[in-house]
């Protein structure tokens, strides 16, 4: 079954604290986002139809150029205020059975979590997300700091991307709503779609913020 994949890359990474939006920010001598769509492309076992890419208007033409030597087909998109409006861009480019979003902030995601999302969308499951069980103990607090409750963790996943769907569950559950959400399967759910989660990877952690830029260079150092 072929697969595009979206990767959303519009975001401006204030908490990164860079000048650049994140997807555009150096990592040992290449952005954060060339190296991501490396890893989309990373496996052979997934049939890649295109990959669609969606960035801030004025950085469409530098993006073209930085990723012309692609493999795979790649399409170059503008993205909108909110994730959800750069993937729901991305959405009307995606072709194939199987849709992939994969936030283009998490560069080192290794093949096999992509090859877990896909092969749980082959065996059935029409939305897939890849889930870390939560090391921390987790508190819920109120406003002044004040624990209220010592949350379990045993029943709770940290969930990454790259998420998977059969193309018409993402594209029903970008129809049932014009809500905002921090991951596409929040939507699928709101929708009353079931979703399934792989195991993730800690490699496909999300550069978020300044601590985890320092970690991804010294690991960008070592990978080259
Ligand atoms: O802000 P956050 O780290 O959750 O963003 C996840 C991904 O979504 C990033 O790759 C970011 O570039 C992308 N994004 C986007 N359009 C936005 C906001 C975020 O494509 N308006």
């Amino acid at each position: 079954m072929s697969t595009s994949v979206i990767v959303p890359a519009a975001g401006s990474g204030t908490r990164l604290g860079e000048n650049t939006p994140k997807a555009f920010v150096d990592l040992a001598g290449r952005t954060i986002l060339a190296r991501t769509v490396d890893a989309v492309q990373s496996s052979d076992r997934i049939d890649l139809d295109r990959i669609v890419v969606v960035v801030p208007d004025e950085l469409t033409e530098r993006t073209r150029a930085e990723l012309s030597g692609s493999a795979c087909p790649i399409d170059v998109i503008v993205g909108g205020a909110e994730r959800t409006d750069s993937v729901r861009a991305g959405l009307a480019r995606a072709t194939g059975e199987y849709v992939l979003v994969h936030d283009a902030a998490r560069p080192f995601t290794p093949a096999a979590v992509f090859e877990r999302v896909v092969g749980a969308l082959r065996a059935g499951h029409r939305a897939v997300v890849p889930g870390l069980p939560v090391v921390d103990t987790l508190k819920r607090v109120d406003g002044d700091r004040r624990v209220l409750q010592t949350v379990d963790r045993s029943v709770l996943r940290a969930i990454q991307t790259p998420q998977g769907f059969h193309a018409d569950a993402l594209a029903q559950a970008y129809a049932a709503t014009d809500d905002v959400a921090t991951d596409d399967a929040g939507l699928a759910e709101r929708a009353g779609i079931d979703v399934h989660v792989v195991d993730g990877d800690p490699d496909a952690f999300k550069i978020t913020t300044p601590w985890d830029l320092r970690l991804a260079r010294a690991i960008a150092k070592g990978w080259d």
